[in-house]
């Protein structure tokens, strides 16, 4: 039985008590519902993965309540600092060195000698993360490969009887995971844009790289096949992008006016709002999945959106949506 806990005193200091004992709690930040265990116990990471159907070698991010508790746990320079001071707490990942005395434990990295780390601005998932008091490992609380959750209900859709209990925080303000930016080369890197801009973080730091950087090149070349990670976010219809038209046998996801013809529709945004599109996005795929599938579409048709602002994280998970699905 997974409990729903309520975001008040009680049901927080509930959700703290269950990590701290190193139970899976599912809690929502401003990005996406993350699915939370004790970075520092290696049996509570290896749930993590277990419920989720996670490959091992793709590493989860580190959660901490304070700026100086995520920095103590890696090594962090004069440009960390500013980045950290400037986007934290937000919905930003830093990829950085590993401390030699870090106590998280080495799975939750996959091995790496890196550590992703965040500081969420959530008022739930702050205090939290303040009670339970150590570094929590979280990915987005959903099956592997599967559309991430921007609500509770979402993370029960997934993995009721899995883990032992969400904390219900509301939907997801900002809808898309966190910007996950590698910081431990000369110049940075940006691994997945997300709920921070590229624009802002250019804005602060000067240009940054857009690609794969060795330690994740290096982690993946163990998979079987490299299509394998391409195909995610991925709901049970095929998603067909850049649709300039719509045929009346299939579900359409509207940016703006909306094409006309299509059998169903959610729209993400009619005024054209990256931010508002980014925050509808997960619950959009989801919804036109079951309508999609009751009303015997073959597939899910998605209007142009434009890649700055949040419209890269957009456009990011939308092409692995439409990726194909061979692994
Ligand atoms: O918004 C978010 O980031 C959400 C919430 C719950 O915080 N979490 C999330 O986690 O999206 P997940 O596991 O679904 O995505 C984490 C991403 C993956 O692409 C992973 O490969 C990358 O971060 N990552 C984690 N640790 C890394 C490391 N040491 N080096 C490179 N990439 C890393
Ligand atoms: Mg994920």
């Amino acid at each position: 039985m997974t409990e729903m806990l309520t975001a008040d005193a009680p049901g927080i200091a509930r959700a703290a008590g269950l990590l701290r004992e190193g139970s899976l709690v599912a809690f929502g930040t401003e990005t996406v519902y993350g699915l939370g265990g004790d970075a520092t116990n290696a049996r509570a990471v290896a749930a993590i993965f277990e419920a989720k159907g996670r490959p091992r070698f793709n590493p989860l991010i580190c959660h901490y309540g304070a700026v100086e508790a995520a920095l103590a746990h890696v090594v962090a320079d004069a440009r960390t600092r500013q980045v950290a001071q400037q986007f934290w707490p937000g919905p930003l990942t830093l990829v950085l060195p590993r401390r030699a005395d870090c106590p998280v434990a080495l799975l939750t990295s996959a091995g790496l000698d890196t550590l992703a780390v965040r500081v969420p601005d959530h008022p739930v998932a702050q205090s939290l993360l303040r009670q339970a008091d150590r570094p929590v490992a979280a990915p987005s609380a959903n099956r592997s490969g599967a559309v991430s959750p921007t609500t509770a209900r979402h993370v029960l859709e997934g993995l009721s009887g899995r883990i032992a209990a969400v904390l219900d925080s509301g939907p997801c303000r900002v809808g898309v995971e966190s910007t996950v930016l590698d910081l431990t080369g000369p110049g940075p890197v940006l691994l997945r844009p997300g709920g921070v801009p590229v624009e802002a973080l250019e804005a602060a730091i000067g240009p940054i790289q857009r690609g794969v950087p060795h330690a994740v090149a290096h982690a993946a070349s163990g998979l079987r096949s490299p299509g394998l990670m391409v195909s995610h976010y991925a709901p049970s219809l095929p998603v067909r992008l850049d649709a300039v038209a719509v045929a009346a046998d299939e579900a359409l996801l509207a940016f703006g006016p909306p094409l006309p013809g299509a059998a169903c529709q959610f729209q993400l945004s009619l005024a054209t709002d990256a931010t508002e599109a980014a925050s509808r996005l997960f619950e959009g795929l989801r919804r036109l999945d079951a309508e999609g599938a009751r009303l015997g579409a073959r597939g899910i048709a998605v209007m142009p959106i434009p890649t700055t602002g949040l419209g890269l994280a957009i456009a990011d998970r939308l092409q692995r949506a439409a990726a194909p699905r061979g692994g």
